[in-house]
């Protein structure tokens, strides 16, 4: 803490040498280490400053991708910090717990800074949201023990065990590896010593969709997305999450037994050929658990978790469309120099986003968590009930999105909306709107 009481975090970005597999290490970036960052952790009503130094030798960024805060400290493509610099945004924060993350965004080159290993979890607590349900039980938080971050990343290593940043072919979203790491780790296993685990589980990939379950099918529940816990827990036994997507799962296991997390092929949404090279056939194993001989119990899980977005009727009318096209959001390309709207200080709006160019998107919006009011004009699907910053937007289906612009409000600072598919973003499906 600082003389103001502020939590400060102290991050440096740098170059490094990386184990990512046996061999050779592998030339990678990150940040107070060789690959992606520490786990950042504050409270609701905390102040916290981060100071960011640049040790690389090119100009990068670092956004707070989930994160309500003011425009200046967002860390987008307005805030590059040049080599050697040192950049240090303040706020408070003011929203529910969640897990949220942390990756560079400077324009144009946000999926080779990602892709080589910057990015790291940001856990938010909030000291109001009581430990135990009104009728009981509690969600796994030892963090460590039987509360663990799950970073997911695809990675292409060619035989000197170095990153292979081309561009593939056939590929419409860019890059997509063969070699998975969980936590900058690959064939990981985790030894699970509770009877539950709660993963905490972020697609920090530049364009992988993942499907996870379990290989042997077993159901879990499903307890948290982007902005927050979920009304209730969702008993299922699939969770999809796209580039920047988080779901935070908790799964049950028995004494001794091995419990491999796996990704299925995703519904993209997709034809049979496109499918194929986006990664709509890929099934792959992320993470072992493994449970000891003895389990340490745990305890049940509350029936409620918190409450349900409430921001705006099922009946609000559209107040902007978006559509996403190649590499275009209404037909315009990112432009640093243009702000593309304003919306007022305290307004509830409704968007409706839909990808009309028949491939996949997804769509961020900096500054908000937004509820879903509707997909393809349905209510959504428990997976979206609560709140988020990111969603998979397949093929010409039309997502309704109510969200409100609070406290913070700059005439001159815009905040970003985009597609997180790296490769799409950078090439300008990116816009940016003010807070006035
Ligand atoms: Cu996760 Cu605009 O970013
Ligand atoms: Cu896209």
């Amino acid at each position: 803490r600082d003389a103001e009481g502020r939590k400060v975090f102290d991050l440096r970005a740098a170059p490094g040498k990386h184990r990512l597999r046996p061999g050779r290490p592998t030339a990678t970036w990150g940040l107070n280490g060789s690959y992606l960052g520490p786990t950042l952790r504050a409270a609701r009503g905390e102040t916290v400053r981060v100071n960011v130094r640049n040790g690389l030798r090119e100009t990068t960024s670092l956004h707070w991708h989930g994160m309500h805060l003011p425009a200046r400290m967002d860390g987008g493509p307005h805030q590059p910090v040049k080599p050697g610099a040192t950049w240090s945004p303040t706020w408070t924060i003011d929203q529910p717990a969640a897990t949220l993350w942390y990756h560079p965004h400077p324009h144009g080159e946000t999926a080779r800074h990602v892709y080589r290993g910057l990015a790291g979890m940001f856990i938010l607590d909030d000291p109001k949201t009581p430990k135990t349900g009104p009728t009981g039980g509690a969600l796994p938080s030892r963090y460590g023990v039987d509360d663990i971050p799950v970073i997911v990343q695809d990675k292409r290593l060619d035989d000197a065990n170095q990153l292979d940043e081309s561009h593939p072919r056939m590929s419409e979203v860019g890059l997509l590896g063969d070699v998975i790491c969980v936590n900058g780790t690959t064939g990981p296993h985790h030894p699970v010593t509770t009877e539950r685990v709660r993963l905490r589980l972020l697609n920090a990939s530049n364009a992988r969709i993942y499907r996870f379950g379990f290989a042997d099918d077993r159901p879990f529940a499903l307890v948290g997305t982007d902005g927050g816990l979920l009304p209730a827990p969702y008993k299922t036994t699939r969770i999809q999450l796209s580039p920047a997507e988080r779901a935070e799962i908790v799964v049950t296991l028995r004494p001794g037994e091995r419990a491999v997390l796996r990704s299925f092929p995703p519904d993209l949404g997709l034809n049979l050929w496109d499918r194929r090279f986006a990664g709509g056939d890929d099934a792959l194993d992320i993470l072992e658990l493994r449970a000891a001989r003895a389990l340490e119990p745990s305890p049940r899980l509350p029936d409620e978790l918190a409450p349900a977005p409430a921001l705006a009727p099922r009946t609000t009318a559209v107040d902007r469309k978006f559509e996403l096209s190649g590499f275009t959001i209404n037909g315009k390309s990112m432009d640093m120099r243009r702000i593309d709207f304003a919306v007022d200080l305290d307004a509830t709006e409704v968007w409706e986003v839909t990808a009309t160019d028949g491939t996949q998107h997804n769509f961020h919006v900096h500054d908000v968590q937004f509820q879903v009011l509707s997909v393809d004009g349905k209510p959504p699907p428990p997976e979206l009930a609560g709140w988020k910053d990111t969603v998979h937007t397949r093929p010409g289906i039309p997502f309704r999105l109510a969200m409100r612009f609070r406290d913070h409000s700059d005439r001159d600072m815009p905040y970003m909306y985009h597609c997180h598919i790296l490769y799409h973003e950078d090439q300008g499906l990116m816009g940016q709107f003010a807070v006035v």
